[in-house]
């Protein structure tokens, strides 16, 4: 199978990771998942990768001393599949400088609010508290902060009076999966560039 070598890092239910499966089952598509990683045994992602037939691993910060050694492993562990892109998609740690040595300007991250709205793990629950009309979600390319990496693509998401936060969360991520799926054909296929905050996918 050829295309842009993807591995994907899960914590969670791993949806998002299916809709990549899903998308590169294209040929055309232009990206292959290589391998899946994750910080935590027993996920439903791991098992999707499992059943997808994907070398899965899984990297533990309690097995280790110190983070920045957990980090030196995640890394070593990505690395070792040969990425062109690294997808945290649901994975619920940030990296420290050794992956973002290795993998900077080529590790994206999917988020559930239109960035630079709502950063952090609670983005739907404070989008719908704050009482936005429309969210959304967010690709973008990782740095050293929280959710404040140069964006990559967006889409957004109609807030609904009735809506809590499981509904409107499953709405955005119907959105994000089509989002991020899309995003990684496109930078697999036309390559992208990154100048400052500016993303540009295509030559
Ligand atoms: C996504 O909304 C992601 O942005 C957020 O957690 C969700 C992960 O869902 N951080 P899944 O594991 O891909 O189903």
């Amino acid at each position: 199978m050829p295309g842009a070598r993807v591995v994907v890092l899960v914590s969670g239910t791993g949806t998002n990771l299916q809709a990549l499966l899903d998308a590169a089952a294209d040929p055309g598509y232009g990206a292959q998942v290589v391998a899946v990683g994750a910080d935590r045994d027993g996920i439903e992602g791991l098992a999707r990768a499992q059943r997808a037939g994907l070398p899965v691993f899984t990297c533990r910060v309690t097995d280790h001393q110190e983070r920045e050694a957990w980090d030196s492993a995640l890394t070593s562990a990505c690395a070792g599949f040969q990425p062109d892109l690294v997808v945290s998609a649901g994975f619920l740690k940030l990296v420290g400088k050794s992956f973002l040595e290795r993998f900077g300007g080529r590790f994206i991250n999917t988020h559930p609010s239109l960035l630079p709205a709502f950063p952090g793990m609670n983005a739907v629950r404070d989008a719908l508290a704050y009482g936005v009309k429309v969210t959304g979600c967010t690709v973008f390319m990782v740095d050293e902060g929280t959710d404040t990496g140069p964006v990559i693509a967006q889409e957004t998401v109609r807030v609904s009076d009735d809506d809590d936060v499981a509904a409107l969360h499953e709405r955005i991520k119907v959105a994000e999966r089509a989002l991020l799926a899309g995003t990684v054909g496109r930078m697999a296929r036309e390559g992208w560039s990154v100048d400052g905050r500016k993303v540009r996918i295509g030559r």
